[in-house]
């Protein structure tokens, strides 16, 4: 094999979000929604989670050992701002203390300021149904950004804008657990705002930010490669999940469902300074006359094919593996012009022989992309450690780092080690395959 060699300065590393590591969220409308019956699997809640709020300085430690030299987090809104107009200065420490943390381990520092999770405050007033959501989350930036601006490079605002329309208001499966089409584009235009707003306040404070636009994307083909009306759901599906906030966010246009107030134009024109792209799987798309919500079309995982997602009862096989998806997506974000960050990607099981290879094939195709011309700048893996991973509770493993949440113990596995030397060489060859037994 040819060796993938991947550029000086690379960013090699894990992501996290604070809701599903820290513990001891009490303030925002996840808590709330956990404490429902049902909501979560096995009726878990996140509770104290990976107790990395306080356990950071370890951790970081320990992915220092690992080779990793960037370092994807969220900053807790429901921390800093637990009441509305309330700034916390311990919180606001706290955060500062980490990043002050990364930055003497030579680990750059990822901030979101979004990742799913909104103040209980906020959420009594309609939360990102409410169009003032984008106002207060302007405020909630600024504070961070005069705060911490300075030592802080790489901004994501909002982590994946139409995932999170689509489980927290349209189907209803993540908090606050609403229901509705049209909901879920409202929620998806005040998030593209928000987004705007977030990304000009940083860069005042801050001219030298990099700030970048949170994509999740999926592949969607037909099922049936040859049948046309699952080629034409299939690229209705892509348009609509993919394509259309990206496209909003490069005219400053309406597009498709998504509205854009004339007056709000220059705002959301062009407002980002990369494209971060979250990714994990295809879906093969069948026509399905029944199901309109998903604009007639129905993912179905063909016979024999592998699955992402798989928790450890195995309930919840979730799209198609499929590695040379991250160089299609790459591919379609290299039109904007912009550097290119992957800032999440991971398979959710407890069979970590089949994480190492999920893994290293998907970042031999990143590689593939970067020679083939397309600028991609870092890999960050999802997740660091093993988390709380929303409705699925605990059950879903995604971390590199094992965590037993009974005693806090942390146990590296193979695929950290495997990503650890392949940070150190920042290339993928055949001695580094041979040693983990793997095969692209
Ligand atoms: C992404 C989320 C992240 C995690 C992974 C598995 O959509 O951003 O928090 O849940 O999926």
């Amino acid at each position: 094999m040819e060796k993938i060699v991947f550029p000086k300065g690379f960013l090699w590393g894990g992501a996290t979000a604070a809701h599903q590591v820290e513990g001891g969220n009490v303030n925002n409308d996840w808590f709330i929604f956990e404490q429902k019956p049902g909501k979560i699997l096995n009726g878990v809640v996140s509770g104290d989670s990976c107790d990395h709020y306080n356990r950071f300085p370890e951790d970081f430690k320990l992915l220092k050992k690992l080779n990793h030299n960037a370092h994807r987090f969220s900053i807790e809104w429901s921390r800093v701002e637990p009441a509305k107009d309330y700034f916390s200065t311990v919180e606001i420490d706290h955060y500062k203390e980490v990043i002050k943390t990364l930055k003497k381990l030579k680990i750059e520092p990822m901030v979101t300021l979004h990742h799913f999770t909104t103040p209980v405050w906020m959420a009594n007033l309609g939360g990102w149904e409410n169009p003032d959501v984008v106002n207060r989350f302007e405020k909630f930036t600024r504070v961070i950004a005069e705060a911490l601006g300075k030592d802080v490079k790489l901004w994501i605002p909002i982590n994946e804008p139409v995932v999170y329309a689509i489980l927290s208001f349209m189907d209803g499966e993540y908090a606050p657990g609403k229901k509705g089409f049209l909901r879920g584009f409202k929620v998806i235009g005040n998030m593209l705002k928000a987004h705007a707003l977030s990304y000009r306040a940083i860069k005042e404070i801050n001219p030298k930010a990099q700030v970048g636009f949170n994509k999740h994307m999926r592949v969607f083909d037909p099922l049936r490669e040859d049948n046309s009306w699952d080629i034409r759901v299939a690229g209705a599906q892509d348009k609509n999940f993919n394509m259309d906030v990206l496209n909003a966010l490069n005219t400053g246009k309406s597009t498709g469902q998504i509205k854009v107030a004339k007056k709000d134009k220059d705002l959301i024109k062009g407002a980002f300074d990369f494209m971060s792209l979250n990714y994990y799987a295809r879906d093969r798309i069948k026509f399905a006359p029944f199901s309109p919500g998903r604009l007639f079309g129905k993912a179905v995982v063909p016979e024999g094919a592998e699955t992402s997602h798989e928790g450890a009862t195995g309930e919840r096989p979730e799209g198609e593996v499929y590695p040379h998806g991250i160089y299609r997506l790459l591919k379609t974000l290299s039109q904007y012009k912009k550097p290119l960050y992957v800032v999440e990607n991971g398979i959710g099981t407890n069979n970590d022989k089949a994480r190492l290879k999920y893994v290293a094939r998907h970042i031999a195709e990143v590689g593939n992309a970067i020679k083939d011309g397309m600028d991609v700048r870092g890999y960050l893996h999802w997740s660091t450690l093993d988390n709380f991973e929303w409705a699925e509770g605990y059950d879903m493993r995604f971390g590199m780092i094992h965590v037993d949440f009974e005693t806090q113990k942390r146990t590296v596995k193979e695929t950290a080690k495997f990503f650890s030397d392949l940070a150190k060489k920042n290339c993928i060859d055949k001695a580094l395959l041979k040693k983990y037994e793997v095969t692209l």
